[in-house]
């Protein structure tokens, strides 16, 4: 066959180049119109069970159908039953606001298939995830020592950094080891610990200070009582920035505490460490240089699509000591030290290629529009405080910390707490009816509470008078189905 011809494919999963095209530009168009039509689109939509049970479930398709039909019932039936974590007014659990470059790094990823396992078999790849990773162990102070990858999520890599601590510090000897946070700490660290193997007799949660952080003489105490009793205190992880109020553990005293007493300190900063590309940011979470490990998504403020996570370690050694285990048919990927095979440093094999999106957006937008997208989000959290403040219908319960701010309706009677919580938990539901925009609560010492989270950087002052306003109305309207 001569270069200008095309063989008849015998592949039953080919299509023309024709076909690809339009079906590609279809999703193109289908991802722009979501990007420029966001902002109207109501925040919150979510279908029953039965309701979809009906629209989507059919048996295996032995034959195929027009992927354009498809593509119609996708959005109609599919997207439009989401809701949008990544629009303007989305203020619950932990919003999502991507980025287009980034989804289009997601498709060449994907289109390429890139397998992002070995320097054999991607070493471009590797290059690119290698210098992505150096950028944010530089942001976050860590020194030349360190090393780390790209994992799913926050999950994950809390996860991989406690099977690094217990790897390092207990070599296996797990039964009298004891690890210990505060009760601010995010549920996927409980988890790990579980999914590792420790008992709940095992773990420490320590009580959070008024401010919502680790106390320091708490954690002393904790640790000094179990030595006594014959336990062998192992591991302290800290927050920076909790998901309740965006609370940052006192890093740098903690630290000290943890190099004296041989304990390995894990910071999760999942969702507060994006804030480190900012002065005020940064400031805020003073310390976090000097832990041995640490959790960092993309995919929260950083801006990036699902899924994309991020663990540092200070010495790049104790992820292969954690994770390598060469195969039989995989002695050929061994190129040497300079090599890296980044599924030798984690719990992957097979890895999508996600540092190309982190990569690709911080070349195209540069730093300083990521660091201008973090500080609108910091700085409107303070403006939600000072709105507020002056309301006489809401409380504020926790300040505005790294783009989180916590408060409460109270409607200005003298309702107990428990109406008050109910109260509070209704307006949520009243919302996401509303669908104007969305927050989410959370319980801080037994009272439930509202939840800012603002990071996204298309959010507006207006965006926020707007939905307070929305708050006091449905609160009001609610007053009189929760008396005093
Ligand atoms: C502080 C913190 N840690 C861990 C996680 C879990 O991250 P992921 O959902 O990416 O697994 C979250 C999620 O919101 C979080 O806020």
């Amino acid at each position: 066959m001569n270069s200008g011809q095309r063989s008849v494919s015998l592949n039953p999963l080919h299509l023309s180049a024709d076909q690809m095209r339009a079906l590609g530009y279809r999703v193109i168009d289908l991802i722009v119109d979501h990007f420029e039509s966001l902002r109207d689109k109501p925040v919150t939509r979510f279908a029953d069970r039965a309701f979809l049970e009906q629209r989507l479930r059919e048996p295996i398709p032995e034959h195929g159908a027009d992927p354009a039909g498809l593509l119609y019932r996708i959005e109609t039936e599919v997207l439009n039953q989401i809701m949008h974590l990544d629009h303007p007014r989305f203020f619950a659990y932990v919003p999502g606001p991507g980025n287009f470059v980034s989804v289009m790094a997601d498709a060449l990823a994907a289109g390429f298939n890139v397998f992002s396992g070995s320097w054999l078999e991607s070493s471009g790849a590797a290059m690119i995830e290698l210098v992505t990773i150096d950028w944010l162990r530089q942001l976050c102070g860590f020194p030349e020592t360190a090393a780390g990858l790209f994992l799913s999520g926050g999950s994950i890599a809390n996860l991989s950094a406690l099977a690094i601590a217990r790897e390092i510090k207990l070599k296996g000897h797990n039964a009298q080891a004891t690890l210990y946070f505060s009760d601010q700490t995010h549920s996927s660290v409980t988890r790990a610990a579980k999914i590792l193997g420790f008992l709940p007799s095992q773990i420490r949660v320590i009580q959070s200070d008024p401010d919502y952080r680790l106390s320091l003489a708490d954690l002393e105490t904790r640790v000094a009582e179990d030595r006594n009793a014959g336990c062998f205190p192992f591991c302290v992880v800290g927050n920076a920035g909790t998901t309740n109020t965006g609370a940052v553990d006192s890093f740098p005293e903690i630290a000290e505490f943890c190099r004296a007493e041989g304990l390995w300190l894990h910071a999760d900063a999942a969702y507060g460490g994006g804030a480190v590309i900012c002065d005020k940011g940064r400031a805020r979470l003073q310390g976090i240089a000097g832990v041995d490990s640490l959790t960092l998504d993309p995919h929260k403020w950083l801006f990036q699509p699902y899924e994309m996570g991020c663990l540092l370690v200070r010495e790049a050694a104790w992820l292969g000591e954690t994770f390598k285990i060469i195969s039989d048919y995989g002695k050929d990927e061994e190129l040497g030290d300079q090599h890296i095979n980044f599924c030798d440093l984690g719990i992957q094999l097979t890895r999508r290629f996600s540092a190309l999106k982190l990569w690709l957006s911080l070349k195209t937008f540069g730093l300083g529009a990521f660091r201008t997208a973090v500080e609108r989000g910091i700085d409107l959290a303070e403006f939600a405080e000072a709105v507020l403040s002056e309301c006489s219908k809401c409380e504020v319960v926790s300040p505005a910390r790294l783009g989180i701010v916590t408060f409460r309706y109270a409607g200005g009677g003298k309702r107990s707490l428990k109406v008050l919580n109910e109260l509070n938990r209704a307006i949520v539901f009243r919302l996401i009816e509303e669908k104007f925009a969305m927050l989410s609560t959370t319980e801080l010492g037994g009272m439930v509470v509202l939840r800012f989270c603002i990071i996204n950087p298309a959010t507006t002052q207006t965006d926020i008078r707007e939905t307070v306003d929305l708050i006091v109305r449905l609160g009001d309207e609610l007053s009189s189905e929760y008396p005093d």
